[in-house]
Protein backbone atom coordinates (compact mmCIF):
# COMPACT_ATOMS: atom_id res chain seq x y z
CA UNK A 1 0.00 0.00 0.00
CA UNK A 2 2.07 3.22 -0.89
CA UNK A 3 1.54 6.05 1.67
CA UNK A 4 -0.83 8.29 -0.61
CA UNK A 5 -3.51 5.10 -0.31
CA UNK A 6 -2.07 4.84 3.69
CA UNK A 7 -3.40 8.59 3.97
CA UNK A 8 -6.52 7.84 1.76
CA UNK A 9 -7.38 4.74 4.15
CA UNK A 10 -6.38 6.72 7.00
CA UNK A 11 -8.77 9.80 6.34
CA UNK A 12 -11.32 7.17 5.94
CA UNK A 13 -10.62 6.45 9.34
CA UNK A 14 -10.63 9.74 10.47
CA UNK A 15 -13.90 11.23 8.60
CA UNK A 16 -15.79 8.17 10.22
CA UNK A 17 -14.57 8.38 13.97
CA UNK A 18 -15.48 12.21 13.84
CA UNK A 19 -19.06 11.34 12.68
CA UNK A 20 -19.78 9.34 15.70
CA UNK A 21 -17.67 11.50 17.98
CA UNK A 22 -19.73 14.38 16.52
CA UNK A 23 -22.78 13.04 18.24
CA UNK A 24 -21.34 14.21 21.47
CA UNK A 25 -21.35 17.58 20.59
CA UNK A 26 -18.43 18.84 22.74
CA UNK A 27 -16.12 16.42 22.11
CA UNK A 28 -13.82 17.77 18.92
CA UNK A 29 -15.01 15.77 15.36
CA UNK A 30 -12.89 13.98 13.44
CA UNK A 31 -11.73 16.98 11.09
CA UNK A 32 -10.90 18.86 14.72
CA UNK A 33 -8.36 16.44 15.84
CA UNK A 34 -6.40 15.64 12.81
CA UNK A 35 -5.99 19.03 12.10
CA UNK A 36 -4.76 19.57 16.06
CA UNK A 37 -1.98 17.27 15.15
CA UNK A 38 1.52 18.68 14.17
CA UNK A 39 1.67 18.21 10.45
CA UNK A 40 5.22 16.38 10.08
CA UNK A 41 7.84 18.01 7.48
CA UNK A 42 10.73 16.17 6.68
CA UNK A 43 14.42 18.04 5.53
CA UNK A 44 16.12 16.02 3.95
CA UNK A 45 18.89 18.04 3.23
CA UNK A 46 22.72 18.32 3.68
CA UNK A 47 24.10 18.90 7.26
CA UNK A 48 27.62 18.04 6.68
CA UNK A 49 30.16 17.90 3.68
CA UNK A 50 30.66 20.22 0.59
CA UNK A 51 27.38 21.34 0.51
CA UNK A 52 26.64 21.61 4.35
CA UNK A 53 25.77 25.65 4.18
CA UNK A 54 23.54 25.17 1.49
CA UNK A 55 21.60 22.99 3.65
CA UNK A 56 21.77 25.15 6.59
CA UNK A 57 20.47 28.18 4.81
CA UNK A 58 17.86 26.51 3.39
CA UNK A 59 16.20 25.35 7.03
CA UNK A 60 17.39 28.81 8.39
CA UNK A 61 15.22 30.61 5.28
CA UNK A 62 12.07 27.96 6.11
CA UNK A 63 12.26 28.85 9.86
CA UNK A 64 12.07 32.45 9.03
CA UNK A 65 8.84 31.92 7.12
CA UNK A 66 7.54 30.37 9.80
CA UNK A 67 8.45 33.05 12.44
CA UNK A 68 7.09 35.25 9.97
CA UNK A 69 3.39 32.74 9.94
CA UNK A 70 3.15 33.10 14.00
CA UNK A 71 4.70 29.85 14.10
CA UNK A 72 1.71 27.93 12.57
CA UNK A 73 0.89 27.41 8.95
CA UNK A 74 -2.80 27.31 8.27
CA UNK A 75 -3.48 27.03 11.59
CA UNK A 76 -1.09 23.97 12.14
CA UNK A 77 1.69 23.18 14.37
CA UNK A 78 4.76 22.57 12.34
CA UNK A 79 6.79 19.47 13.78
CA UNK A 80 10.28 19.47 11.33
CA UNK A 81 12.23 16.16 11.33
CA UNK A 82 15.78 16.99 10.20
CA UNK A 83 17.65 14.06 8.25
CA UNK A 84 21.31 15.16 7.07
CA UNK A 85 21.31 13.40 3.92
CA UNK A 86 25.38 14.18 2.93
CA UNK A 87 25.02 14.52 -0.28
CA UNK A 88 25.61 10.61 -0.74
CA UNK A 89 22.99 9.53 -3.62
CA UNK A 90 23.85 5.74 -2.74
CA UNK A 91 22.10 6.69 0.87
CA UNK A 92 19.61 8.25 -0.53
CA UNK A 93 16.31 5.60 -1.06
CA UNK A 94 16.98 4.51 2.48
CA UNK A 95 17.23 7.85 3.90
CA UNK A 96 13.69 8.91 1.92
CA UNK A 97 12.17 5.58 3.17
CA UNK A 98 12.70 6.68 6.24
CA UNK A 99 11.29 9.77 6.59
CA UNK A 100 8.09 8.68 4.41
CA UNK A 101 7.59 5.34 5.92
CA UNK A 102 9.10 5.21 9.65
CA UNK A 103 8.59 8.61 10.20
CA UNK A 104 5.39 9.18 8.03
CA UNK A 105 6.20 13.01 7.42
CA UNK A 106 3.36 14.38 5.75
CA UNK A 107 5.73 16.71 3.68
CA UNK A 108 8.82 16.04 2.47
CA UNK A 109 11.28 19.05 1.65
CA UNK A 110 14.62 18.06 -0.18
CA UNK A 111 17.21 18.24 -1.55
CA UNK A 112 20.53 19.66 -2.63
CA UNK A 113 22.11 17.18 -4.60
CA UNK A 114 20.96 15.94 -7.85
CA UNK A 115 21.83 12.52 -7.25
CA UNK A 116 19.98 12.05 -4.17
CA UNK A 117 17.19 13.55 -5.12
CA UNK A 118 16.96 11.00 -7.72
CA UNK A 119 16.51 8.52 -4.62
CA UNK A 120 14.22 11.10 -3.19
CA UNK A 121 11.99 11.39 -5.94
CA UNK A 122 12.10 7.34 -6.36
CA UNK A 123 10.13 7.24 -3.18
CA UNK A 124 7.93 9.51 -3.13
CA UNK A 125 6.99 9.06 -6.56
CA UNK A 126 5.60 5.77 -5.58
CA UNK A 127 4.60 7.13 -2.49
CA UNK A 128 2.51 10.33 -3.30
CA UNK A 129 4.35 12.31 -0.31
CA UNK A 130 3.99 16.13 -1.64
CA UNK A 131 7.59 16.73 -2.12
CA UNK A 132 9.13 20.44 -2.09
CA UNK A 133 12.60 20.38 -4.12
CA UNK A 134 14.54 23.55 -2.41
CA UNK A 135 17.44 23.25 -4.59
CA UNK A 136 18.40 20.34 -6.39
CA UNK A 137 18.00 20.91 -10.29
CA UNK A 138 17.91 17.66 -12.17
CA UNK A 139 15.62 18.53 -15.30
CA UNK A 140 14.35 15.11 -15.28
CA UNK A 141 12.52 15.76 -11.72
CA UNK A 142 10.36 18.32 -13.89
CA UNK A 143 10.62 16.68 -17.17
CA UNK A 144 10.20 12.80 -18.23
CA UNK A 145 10.21 11.81 -14.67
CA UNK A 146 7.49 15.08 -13.35
CA UNK A 147 5.10 13.57 -10.78
CA UNK A 148 1.79 15.50 -9.61
CA UNK A 149 2.70 15.32 -5.69
CA UNK A 150 7.08 17.23 -6.67
CA UNK A 151 6.74 20.63 -7.03
CA UNK A 152 10.56 22.76 -7.48
CA UNK A 153 11.34 25.82 -5.97
CA UNK A 154 14.36 26.45 -7.39
CA UNK A 155 15.25 25.51 -10.91
CA UNK A 156 16.15 23.06 -13.08
CA UNK A 157 20.37 22.69 -14.17
CA UNK A 158 18.80 23.71 -17.58
CA UNK A 159 18.12 27.47 -16.08
CA UNK A 160 20.28 28.92 -14.99
CA UNK A 161 23.21 27.84 -17.39
CA UNK A 162 21.49 28.46 -20.70
CA UNK A 163 20.63 32.16 -19.18
CA UNK A 164 24.77 32.45 -19.31
CA UNK A 165 25.25 30.95 -22.99
CA UNK A 166 22.89 33.51 -24.11
CA UNK A 167 25.08 36.07 -22.27
CA UNK A 168 28.37 34.89 -23.09
CA UNK A 169 27.08 34.64 -27.12
CA UNK A 170 26.04 37.69 -26.71
CA UNK A 171 29.30 39.28 -25.42
CA UNK A 172 30.78 37.67 -28.76
CA UNK A 173 32.86 35.05 -27.11
CA UNK A 174 33.01 31.82 -29.70
CA UNK A 175 34.55 28.88 -28.23
CA UNK A 176 34.06 27.47 -25.06
CA UNK A 177 34.55 24.75 -22.78
CA UNK A 178 32.53 23.66 -19.41
CA UNK A 179 33.93 22.08 -16.02
CA UNK A 180 32.14 20.55 -13.79
CA UNK A 181 31.89 17.90 -11.52
CA UNK A 182 30.80 14.40 -13.15
CA UNK A 183 27.42 14.41 -12.59
CA UNK A 184 24.16 15.07 -13.48
CA UNK A 185 23.92 19.17 -11.96
CA UNK A 186 27.47 19.31 -14.54
CA UNK A 187 26.31 18.00 -17.04
CA UNK A 188 22.99 19.27 -17.21
CA UNK A 189 23.91 22.83 -16.91
CA UNK A 190 27.00 22.21 -19.34
CA UNK A 191 24.36 21.16 -21.64
CA UNK A 192 22.17 23.96 -21.19
CA UNK A 193 25.24 26.21 -21.56
CA UNK A 194 26.32 24.68 -25.00
CA UNK A 195 22.87 25.06 -26.27
CA UNK A 196 22.43 28.37 -25.42
CA UNK A 197 26.19 29.55 -26.57
CA UNK A 198 26.08 27.40 -30.01
CA UNK A 199 22.67 29.03 -30.86
CA UNK A 200 24.58 32.24 -30.31
CA UNK A 201 27.18 31.54 -32.66
CA UNK A 202 29.84 29.81 -30.22
CA UNK A 203 31.36 26.45 -30.19
CA UNK A 204 32.09 24.05 -27.12
CA UNK A 205 34.61 21.58 -26.41
CA UNK A 206 33.44 18.18 -24.70
CA UNK A 207 33.13 19.15 -21.17
CA UNK A 208 36.65 19.12 -18.92
CA UNK A 209 35.61 16.64 -15.44
CA UNK A 210 36.09 15.47 -12.31
CA UNK A 211 33.97 12.96 -10.04
CA UNK A 212 31.95 14.69 -7.08
CA UNK A 213 33.06 15.96 -4.59
CA UNK A 214 36.48 15.87 -5.37
CA UNK A 215 38.82 19.14 -5.75
CA UNK A 216 42.10 18.32 -7.56
CA UNK A 217 41.08 20.90 -10.09
CA UNK A 218 45.05 21.09 -11.14
CA UNK A 219 45.14 18.26 -13.64
CA UNK A 220 41.84 20.09 -15.44
CA UNK A 221 43.65 23.33 -15.36
CA UNK A 222 46.72 22.48 -17.22
CA UNK A 223 44.55 21.63 -19.80
CA UNK A 224 42.96 25.09 -20.52
CA UNK A 225 45.69 26.93 -22.11
CA UNK A 226 45.74 24.30 -24.86
CA UNK A 227 42.43 24.51 -25.99
CA UNK A 228 42.42 28.04 -27.19
CA UNK A 229 39.52 28.89 -25.32
CA UNK A 230 38.38 32.88 -25.43
CA UNK A 231 36.14 32.29 -22.28
CA UNK A 232 35.61 29.35 -19.11
CA UNK A 233 31.78 28.14 -17.70
CA UNK A 234 31.89 26.27 -15.08
CA UNK A 235 29.72 24.24 -12.55
CA UNK A 236 30.90 23.88 -9.17
CA UNK A 237 28.84 25.01 -5.70
CA UNK A 238 30.17 25.31 -1.98
CA UNK A 239 33.26 24.60 -0.74
CA UNK A 240 34.23 23.51 -4.07
CA UNK A 241 33.46 25.85 -5.94
CA UNK A 242 35.67 28.45 -3.21
CA UNK A 243 38.50 26.08 -3.81
CA UNK A 244 37.85 26.23 -7.39
CA UNK A 245 37.86 29.73 -8.11
CA UNK A 246 40.66 30.14 -6.09
CA UNK A 247 42.81 27.90 -7.98
CA UNK A 248 41.33 29.25 -11.56
CA UNK A 249 42.45 33.01 -10.44
CA UNK A 250 46.09 31.59 -8.97
CA UNK A 251 46.56 30.08 -12.45
CA UNK A 252 46.69 33.14 -14.64
CA UNK A 253 44.53 31.98 -17.25
CA UNK A 254 43.97 34.59 -19.99
CA UNK A 255 40.66 33.10 -20.44
CA UNK A 256 37.68 34.50 -18.43
CA UNK A 257 35.76 32.59 -16.34
CA UNK A 258 31.74 32.23 -16.13
CA UNK A 259 29.25 29.92 -15.27
CA UNK A 260 26.34 28.85 -13.65
CA UNK A 261 25.27 31.56 -10.36
CA UNK A 262 26.54 28.85 -8.17
CA UNK A 263 30.18 29.25 -8.80
CA UNK A 264 29.95 32.30 -6.64
CA UNK A 265 26.75 32.34 -4.63
CA UNK A 266 27.48 32.12 -0.75
CA UNK A 267 31.04 32.19 -1.39
CA UNK A 268 32.72 35.21 -1.94
CA UNK A 269 34.08 36.07 1.67
CA UNK A 270 35.74 32.99 1.15
CA UNK A 271 36.67 33.43 -2.84
CA UNK A 272 38.24 37.29 -2.09
CA UNK A 273 40.02 38.89 -4.62
CA UNK A 274 40.01 35.60 -7.15
CA UNK A 275 36.27 35.95 -7.42
CA UNK A 276 36.58 39.80 -8.73
CA UNK A 277 35.12 40.30 -12.25
CA UNK A 278 33.63 36.82 -12.16
CA UNK A 279 30.58 36.75 -14.47
CA UNK A 280 27.74 34.05 -14.08
CA UNK A 281 23.67 33.67 -14.61
CA UNK A 282 21.48 32.90 -11.95
CA UNK A 283 17.93 33.36 -10.83
CA UNK A 284 19.13 35.72 -7.81
CA UNK A 285 21.73 38.31 -7.11
CA UNK A 286 22.56 41.20 -4.59
CA UNK A 287 20.88 44.71 -5.17
CA UNK A 288 17.67 43.30 -6.25
CA UNK A 289 15.93 46.50 -4.05
CA UNK A 290 12.32 45.08 -4.45
CA UNK A 291 10.58 45.50 -0.83
CA UNK A 292 10.19 41.44 -0.32
CA UNK A 293 13.88 41.56 -0.36
CA UNK A 294 15.03 44.09 1.75
CA UNK A 295 12.57 42.24 4.81
CA UNK A 296 13.96 38.89 3.67
CA UNK A 297 17.35 39.87 3.66
CA UNK A 298 16.77 41.22 7.26
CA UNK A 299 15.07 38.66 8.62
CA UNK A 300 17.75 36.01 7.42
CA UNK A 301 20.42 37.57 9.02
CA UNK A 302 18.84 37.99 11.97
CA UNK A 303 17.86 34.28 12.15
CA UNK A 304 21.24 32.92 10.76
CA UNK A 305 23.92 35.82 11.91
CA UNK A 306 25.15 35.78 8.08
CA UNK A 307 23.77 37.19 4.90
CA UNK A 308 21.11 35.68 2.56
CA UNK A 309 22.00 34.08 -0.54
CA UNK A 310 20.13 32.16 -3.57
CA UNK A 311 19.91 28.62 -1.20
CA UNK A 312 18.09 30.71 1.52
CA UNK A 313 15.59 32.07 -0.98
CA UNK A 314 14.89 28.68 -2.46
CA UNK A 315 14.01 27.65 1.32
CA UNK A 316 12.39 30.49 1.53
CA UNK A 317 9.80 30.07 -1.35
CA UNK A 318 9.70 26.58 -0.69
CA UNK A 319 7.85 27.16 2.83
CA UNK A 320 5.58 29.90 0.86
CA UNK A 321 4.77 27.24 -1.20
CA UNK A 322 3.61 24.63 1.03
CA UNK A 323 1.95 27.77 3.42
CA UNK A 324 -0.26 28.72 0.11
CA UNK A 325 -1.04 25.40 -0.69
CA UNK A 326 -2.14 24.86 2.99
CA UNK A 327 -4.12 28.14 3.52
CA UNK A 328 -6.05 27.29 0.50
CA UNK A 329 -7.50 23.85 2.14
CA UNK A 330 -7.72 25.37 5.89
CA UNK A 331 -5.13 22.88 6.70
CA UNK A 332 -6.29 20.17 5.85
CA UNK A 333 -3.19 18.60 3.57
CA UNK A 334 -5.75 15.76 3.17
CA UNK A 335 -7.37 17.42 0.30
CA UNK A 336 -5.10 16.58 -2.82
CA UNK A 337 -7.57 18.04 -5.22
CA UNK A 338 -7.71 21.53 -4.06
CA UNK A 339 -3.66 21.27 -2.78
CA UNK A 340 -2.31 20.80 -5.62
CA UNK A 341 -4.89 22.92 -7.69
CA UNK A 342 -3.63 25.72 -5.49
CA UNK A 343 0.02 24.85 -5.75
CA UNK A 344 0.19 24.31 -9.60
CA UNK A 345 -1.73 27.89 -9.63
CA UNK A 346 0.82 29.81 -7.11
CA UNK A 347 1.88 33.05 -7.73
CA UNK A 348 4.86 34.08 -5.17
CA UNK A 349 6.40 37.27 -4.65
CA UNK A 350 9.63 35.87 -4.01
CA UNK A 351 13.17 37.87 -2.56
CA UNK A 352 14.23 37.38 -6.34
CA UNK A 353 10.76 38.89 -7.87
CA UNK A 354 7.88 37.51 -9.15
CA UNK A 355 7.86 33.65 -9.70
CA UNK A 356 4.87 31.13 -10.65
CA UNK A 357 4.34 27.35 -11.55
CA UNK A 358 5.66 26.04 -14.92
CA UNK A 359 2.93 23.15 -16.39
CA UNK A 360 5.14 20.56 -15.36
CA UNK A 361 5.26 22.36 -11.48
CA UNK A 362 8.92 24.02 -12.24
CA UNK A 363 9.52 27.84 -10.90
CA UNK A 364 9.32 30.01 -14.26
CA UNK A 365 11.67 32.90 -13.08
CA UNK A 366 14.21 35.55 -14.57
CA UNK A 367 17.54 34.46 -14.93
CA UNK A 368 20.35 37.50 -13.84
CA UNK A 369 23.44 38.15 -15.43
CA UNK A 370 25.53 39.34 -11.97
CA UNK A 371 29.38 39.94 -12.16
CA UNK A 372 31.40 39.64 -8.85
CA UNK A 373 32.74 42.72 -7.66
CA UNK A 374 33.74 43.93 -3.86
CA UNK A 375 31.95 41.14 -2.25
CA UNK A 376 28.66 41.22 -4.11
CA UNK A 377 27.44 39.69 -7.15
CA UNK A 378 26.09 42.69 -8.64
CA UNK A 379 23.15 42.12 -10.78
CA UNK A 380 24.17 43.72 -14.36
CA UNK A 381 21.53 42.95 -16.57
CA UNK A 382 18.63 40.16 -17.22
CA UNK A 383 20.15 37.37 -19.12
CA UNK A 384 16.81 35.36 -20.09
CA UNK A 385 13.75 37.27 -18.59
CA UNK A 386 10.45 35.30 -17.16
CA UNK A 387 12.63 31.44 -18.34
CA UNK A 388 10.69 28.15 -18.22
CA UNK A 389 12.25 25.08 -18.22
CA UNK A 390 11.04 23.68 -21.59
CA UNK A 391 9.46 20.14 -19.26
CA UNK A 392 10.15 17.40 -22.00
CA UNK A 393 8.24 14.62 -21.58
CA UNK A 394 6.40 15.77 -18.68
CA UNK A 395 2.66 14.79 -19.33
CA UNK A 396 0.44 16.29 -16.09
CA UNK A 397 -2.98 17.19 -16.64
C1 LIG B 1 22.63 19.91 -7.76
O1 LIG B 1 23.26 18.88 -7.48
O2 LIG B 1 21.58 19.88 -8.41
C2 LIG B 1 23.15 21.23 -7.30
C3 LIG B 1 23.94 21.30 -6.18
C4 LIG B 1 24.40 22.53 -5.74
C5 LIG B 1 24.04 23.68 -6.42
C6 LIG B 1 23.24 23.60 -7.55
C7 LIG B 1 22.79 22.36 -8.00
O3 LIG B 1 24.46 24.87 -6.00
Amino acid sequence: MTAATKRRVSRRGVIKGGAALAAASTVPTGWAIAQAKPLKVGLMLPYSGTFAKLGENITFAIEVLLAEKGGKLAGREIQFIKLDDESKPENAPQNADRLVKRDQVDVLIGTVHSGVQMGIHKVVSESGTLTIVPNAGNNAVTRDLCAKNVFRTSFSNWQPAYGMGVAAAKKGYKKSVWVTWDYAAGAESGAGFKEAFEKGGGQMLPNLTLPFPQTNFQPLLAQIPGLDVDVVGAFFAGGGAVQFVKEYAAAGLKAPLCGSGFLTEGTLEAQGAAAEGVETGLHYGDGLDNPKNIGFRRAFKDKAGRDADVYAVQGYDAAQLLALGLEAVNGKIEDEANLYKALRAAKIDSPRGPISMSPAQNVTQNIYLRKAEGGQNKVVGIAAENLADPGTGCKLV
